[in-house]
């Protein structure tokens, strides 16, 4: 009912040789065995994707993501990358709000609910992350923090609209430390993302947004945590920066 999708934000990572021959692995691995997931995602550095789109596009199941884009369309913002120029070169996903653009680059809820437009607008998709730092976990605040990031960066969309989007939870005391989130964490996470969603926009829309989680997520324990329920997938950061734990992320679905 809901994609099956694993995504690989490769952050500031591979040179050009490496990007290449990774994404070389990863497509020769998929000839000889597929994966039980509906997509694969990669989301490399902006300056790859224009070349890696057209390889890209040859294997089923595979697609581009940028990991992030500008809200304006087109101006003078100098070193940005607006959603039309993304939109040409036949990417499909924009990876918006992960933590580190919140936090090093000052994301606001505000500045992402305009660059959520921006990407819908492009008939692009937006992978929507959202996630509570460790201060807000210690004090069990988790489920209204993360609510009020989906309120004031998405609740505005229509109905339409918000069923394009993919979101991820990905709590920040998990990403890059290798404490992952049990289990039953992410997916009582997930169900409260799901159950927010049903609340603004009713049960059959809630129920066909996939969500994603990421942090620290690895061959050792995504079967577990994709079992959840409410649980899609996973946005991975370090272990898809190889293809044999990258795709073995991608065959932990049940
Ligand atoms: P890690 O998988 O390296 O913890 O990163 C997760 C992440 O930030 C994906 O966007």
């Amino acid at each position: 009912m809901r994609d099956r999708i694993v995504a690989g934000n490769w952050k500031m990572n591979k040179d050009w040789d490496q990007a290449l021959s990774l994404v070389a692995d990863i497509q020769q691995s998929l000839s000889q065995e597929t994966t039980n997931s509906d997509k694969i995602i990669l989301a490399p550095p902006f300056i790859y994707l224009a070349e890696l789109a057209k390889t890209v596009a040859q294997t089923q199941g595979l697609f581009l993501s940028a990991q992030n884009c500008h809200q304006e369309e087109a101006g003078a913002y100098t070193g940005e990358v607006s959603a039309p120029m993304l939109k040409a070169l036949g990417v499909e996903y924009v990876i918006l709000g992960h933590s580190e653009r919140r936090e090093y680059f000052s994301e606001t809820n505000e500045l992402l609910a305009s660059k959520v437009e921006a990407v819908l607008n492009q008939n692009l998709k937006p992978i929507f992350c959202c996630g509570e730092p460790l201060s807000v976990r210690e004090s069990n605040m988790q489920e209204a923090y993360v609510n009020q990031q989906l309120t004031e960066s998405l609740f505005k969309l229509s109905a339409e609209r918000i069923s394009e989007i993919v979101i991820a939870y990905e709590p920040i005391w998990a990403i890059g430390t290798g404490r992952t989130a049990s289990a039953e964490q992410a997916q009582e996470m997930h169900a409260s993302i799901r159950s927010h969603l049903a609340d603004q926009y009713g049960h059959d829309i809630a129920q066909g947004i996939s969500i994603l989680y990421g942090g620290s997520c690895k061959p050792s324990n995504a079967n577990e945590i994709f079992a959840g329920a409410d649980v899609d997938g996973g946005l991975i950061g370090g272990a898809s920066l190889n293809a044999a734990d990258f795709l073995a992320i991608a065959r932990s679905f049940e």
